[in-house]
């Protein structure tokens, strides 16, 4: 009997614990899907933008095609109460952050949230530490769904500690919240944070340039710096905890070859895919790249495996992601500013993917259908089988992009 009792007793104190672990499974079975603040409007967002955001995401088809978290960045903070609640801005957030959860949740929508491991934020606000199951607490009161958790003055703060404790802490305060942990690689997350966040940054920040030198050592990012740092963490990534190349600058300035380039590549790489543009005015070629269906199916295709780039010729970088049910996509990018011919003869193009998911192209058996991902006519995007060499110019700055399906006939 009293071995019975143990037993109940033991199992009754392990019931709560597996049920916050099961609610934080399954959040980032894919890549997440969203928007952020900070690439566009950095200090200076209020809750009138976020709704004039939330209002776009939704009349823009955005949420219907996976944009579902619409995350506020730094800025939004106010000052800790009397008891260590942390508050927001009164000016610039009057009505609080639970009204404006509960507008984000009428949309059908998810609301995000910002803080920072150390004690101030990296714009000064206040950060989480000694406060974080305290926060966790309120972001879960306010009905937060999404934290991104940064490491500005982070000095003397053991990483893994710090991100484990806040993980700790959310699941402690019993809301699935998805935890994006933004930590720039400084301390290389993927080889200990698989079971700490849903996905980790594995560069300094991303600026809205696609070439040249980044400004600083890890600050002032390109797409292509970018692409480079990402590339050879693929075996880290998988469904649950995601590489993170940082939030996406297309609308934000550069040619739409390079939003094309830098959107695809991010697909690629099962990237998690965060828009950082105004919705509100939004040209219609920014529309065509973050609405391309196609392309975001590539990115949230459910075998949940990295992209590899295959082969480098001169400016020309070939890759490939193996996709579900024996598809692959195919991407070639144009690092160079000229245009390229490609002349592309499948079966020089035998792989195996050694690395990650042991599947391989083998062109020398399989025929492939070959789907132009790009091309928005149905009839012009099918562009004949992998029996015969496939010739395209790829502009400077872009890519080509197919998806090869196994020809059943
Ligand atoms: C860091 C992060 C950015 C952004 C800013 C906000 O630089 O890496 O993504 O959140 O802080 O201050």
């Amino acid at each position: 009997m009293r071995k019975l009792t143990g037993a109940l007793l033991m199992a009754a104190m392990l019931v709560p614990a597996w049920s916050a672990a099961q609610k934080w499974e399954g959040l980032a079975d894919t890549p997440q899907m969203g928007w952020n603040s900070w690439n566009k409007f950095g200090q200076n967002i209020s809750e009138k933008l976020i709704r004039e955001q939330a209002d776009a995401m939704v009349a823009e088809g955005l949420v219907d095609a996976g944009y579902i978290y619409l995350n506020m960045d730094d800025c939004w903070h106010g000052e800790r109460d009397a008891d260590g609640f942390v508050q927001p801005d009164p000016k610039t957030f009057p009505s609080g952050i639970e009204a404006l959860a509960d507008y984000v949740h009428s949309k059908g929508m998810k609301l995000g949230i910002y803080s920072d491991a150390g004690r101030k934020t990296c714009a000064g606000r206040t950060g989480s530490f000694g406060h974080e199951y305290q926060d966790a607490l309120q972001y879960a009161r306010w009905g937060i769904d999404y934290l991104k958790y940064d490491w500005c003055s982070s000095e003397n703060i053991n990483p893994r500690g710090a991100y484990t404790l806040m993980r700790d802490a959310l699941r402690a305060a019993g809301r699935p919240i998805l935890f994006s942990m933004c930590e720039w690689g400084t301390n290389k997350p993927w080889e200990w944070a698989e079971n700490v966040g849903h996905s980790w940054r594995t560069t300094g920040d991303i600026t809205a340039r696609f070439a040249g030198n980044p400004r600083q050592r890890g600050w002032g990012q390109t797409v292509l710096s970018i692409i480079d740092q990402n590339a050879p963490l693929r075996k880290y990534a998988g469904p649950g905890h995601w590489n993170d190349p940082d939030m996406l600058e297309v609308g934000n300035g550069m040619s739409v070859n390079e939003d094309r380039a830098h959107f695809s590549m991010w697909c690629m790489m099962a990237a998690p895919l965060i828009l950082g543009n105004d919705l509100s005015k939004m040209t219609d070629e920014t529309r065509a790249i973050i609405l391309n269906k196609k392309v975001i199916a590539i990115d949230q295709d459910k075998l949940g495996v990295q992209g590899l780039r295959f082969k480098t010729e001169n400016e020309i970088e070939y890759w490939f992601k193996p996709l579900e049910g024996g598809d692959w996509a195919f991407c070639l990018l144009n690092r160079g500013t000229e245009p390229v011919e490609c002349n592309i003869n499948w079966q020089d193009l035998n792989l195996t993917d050694d690395e990650v998911s042991h599947l391989s192209t083998s062109f020398d058996a399989i025929t492939y259908n070959i789907e132009n991902l790009w091309e928005f006519n149905a009839k012009k995007a099918k562009v004949g089988t992998t029996k015969k060499a496939l010739k395209v110019t790829v502009p400077g700055h872009d890519v080509a992009m197919y998806r090869l399906t196994p020809n059943k006939k």
